[in-house]
């Protein structure tokens, strides 16, 4: 037994230097063309207009009430997969949830008396109720009264709590859950304008906010939680290593910006300044994950790891609203930063060489730029294969690869929107990588540049399309109905891990969302 794991490893490398010596992938292009799996062929266009509504229809078949994966469970889950072994991702957990309920809180907010509203406002208001009672439910992270339970990750589907061991507290829970309820009270309030000051309101909606009733008010629960700890280290995103991580800290600011708005809206201004004061200090704090030597941002403090991690793009993308943001002030970070691009690339060229799949990017027909589209994984040193861990088990995942395009679209779509594009040193190697062999690459240096001048414009036409080439391969490695489960494998390219997840459809639509806007 001590010897045969040895062995196995070493059984293990020598097929995977194996399978990394042979660049164009014979037997995955061989696998991929197998008739049974023959997939029509659609335009990028057509397939993401048909994905569209797919995902959609699956993500809320995880979603009770209503959907059909889960019809034991308590009305307002979002349960993260139907999978119940290998893996069991049947449970509710926090950050998947808020993460997903809120693109649902975005379709409502686009139309809130479209026939699809209707149903979506009994599932949020499901969802809001729901909430109430897990952070009132003691768990093994603690209790409601000195809040240390809404720390606790995941639930049963049934609203029990999950008492196995797992990795917590994980602090990004509530900062995630206040965000999704601060849209929603806003979209509910924007189309119900009476309702906010006075107190006709529905039942659930005063809980939400109550400066009278704070002990029972869901999203004030959530900022008093983020306000008191953000700074105790707690668990990442992957529920993996314990710290201070920077997709935790930029969701905790988000919340904490957007709740002193909300407070200040709720006459509670004791609260608004407390929030305040600490969305400063943790705004002064985040600068502690750029790592100036390694020229990116790093997802945990004080971490053996390299830093580069998907959560980077996640925490930008949830840390920075994409629209009709209530809240004065440009988010740090956001995802048109210097800091957020170069750690892109620097992530993108890791997982390029890293997986198999990546080594033969689909050729461009508008050339080919060093910053191509590439599936994504989680951070380099993942060993978690989607059913357990093996060495070098990690794979590229659906959600970060989507995660990358809706980076690249929502950078183009901020420059469409202010016509203005800062180009500065460290920015610099992003924009050569974008821009290489474009027509006006000769041109880049650092300055200012608006729609008139042609860099500005060779740089939205890059952001679009390499933007495109992400989306490019999360269709590639769908399969034939559509269904998006958590990973794709690095060297066949089918899908594997988790089936139907949750998260993979929010983070698709959401990015599908942000190209549109573009
Ligand atoms: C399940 C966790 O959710 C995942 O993030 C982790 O990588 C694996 N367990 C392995 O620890
Ligand atoms: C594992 C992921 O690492 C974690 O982020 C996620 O919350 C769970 N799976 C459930 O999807």
């Amino acid at each position: 037994m001590t010897l045969l794991v040895p062995l196995l490893f070493a059984a293990y490398l020598v097929l995977y230097a194996f399978a990394l010596a042979l660049p164009p992938f014979p037997h995955a292009a061989a696998i991929e063309q197998n008739p049974l799996q023959q997939k029509p062929q659609y335009s990028l266009d057509e397939w993401l207009q048909r994905e569209e509504d797919i995902a959609l229809d699956n993500l809320l078949a995880n979603v009770a009430p209503f959907g059909r994966n889960v019809q034991d469970a308590a009305p307002g889950s979002v349960i993260a997969s139907p999978s119940k072994e290998h893996p069991n991702y049947y449970y509710q957990w926090v950050r998947d949830a808020a993460i997903t309920t809120s693109t649902l809180v975005d379709l409502y907010a686009d139309d809130p008396f479209d026939p699809l509203s209707s149903k979506l406002d009994i599932i949020l208001n499901a969802y809001a109720s729901l909430q109430d009672e897990l952070q009132h439910t003691k768990n093994p992270s603690g209790t409601f009264a000195d809040l240390s339970g809404l720390g606790e990750p995941k639930f049963e589907a049934d609203g029990t709590p999950f008492i196995g061991s797992w990795g917590r507290p994980q602090r990004d829970g509530p900062a995630l859950r206040a965000i999704t309820l601060m849209a929603y009270l806003r979209a509910y309030n924007a189309s119900n304008p009476s309702l906010w000051t006075s107190d006709e309101g529905p039942d659930w909606f005063k809980p939400l906010y109550d400066p009278r009733m704070p002990a029972n008010s869901i999203i004030k629960a959530d900022l008093e939680y983020v306000s008191h700890y953000w700074n105790a280290s707690g668990f990442d995103l992957w529920e993996e290593v314990q710290g201070l991580h920077f997709f935790t800290a930029m969701v905790q600011l988000r919340a904490l910006r957007e709740g002193a708005a909300l407070a200040l809206a709720f006459d509670d201004s004791g609260a608004a300044a407390w929030y305040t004061q600490q969305a400063g200090l943790l705004e002064k704090f985040l600068p502690s994950f750029w790592d100036a030597s390694k020229g990116h941002l790093i997802e945990t403090l004080s971490s053996a790891r390299s830093g580069l991690d998907c959560g980077l793009l996640l925490g930008s993308l949830h840390g920075s609203p994409a629209a009709n943001n209530t809240v004065p002030g440009t988010p740090p970070y956001a995802p048109y930063s210097d800091e957020i691009l170069v750690s892109l690339l620097a992530l993108v060229y890791d997982q390029r060489n890293r997986f198999p799949i990546n080594s033969a990017p689909p050729a461009s027909p508008e050339g080919t730029s060093p910053l191509e589209g590439v599936g994504l994984g989680r951070y380099p040193e993942d060993v978690y294969d989607g059913y357990g861990t093996t060495p070098f088990g990690g794979n590229p995942w659906f959600l970060c690869t989507s995660s990358a395009s809706e980076i690249l679209y929502r950078v183009a779509a901020h420059l469409q929107e202010t016509d203005e594009l800062e180009i500065t040193e460290l920015g610099m190697p992003f924009w050569e990588a974008l821009l290489a062999d474009a027509p006006s690459f000769a041109d880049l240096k650092p300055g200012s540049y608006g729609s008139k001048d042609g860099l500005f414009v060779d740089v939205l036409e890059r952001l679009r399309s390499v933007g495109d080439g992400f989306l490019e391969v999360v269709k590639k490695h769908t399969d034939a109905e559509g269904s998006l489960s958590e990973q794709f494998d690095r060297v066949t390219g089918f899908e594997r891990g988790a089936r139907d997840l949750t998260w993979s459809y929010g983070a698709f639509l959401q990015a599908v969302r942000a190209r549109g806007r573009v």
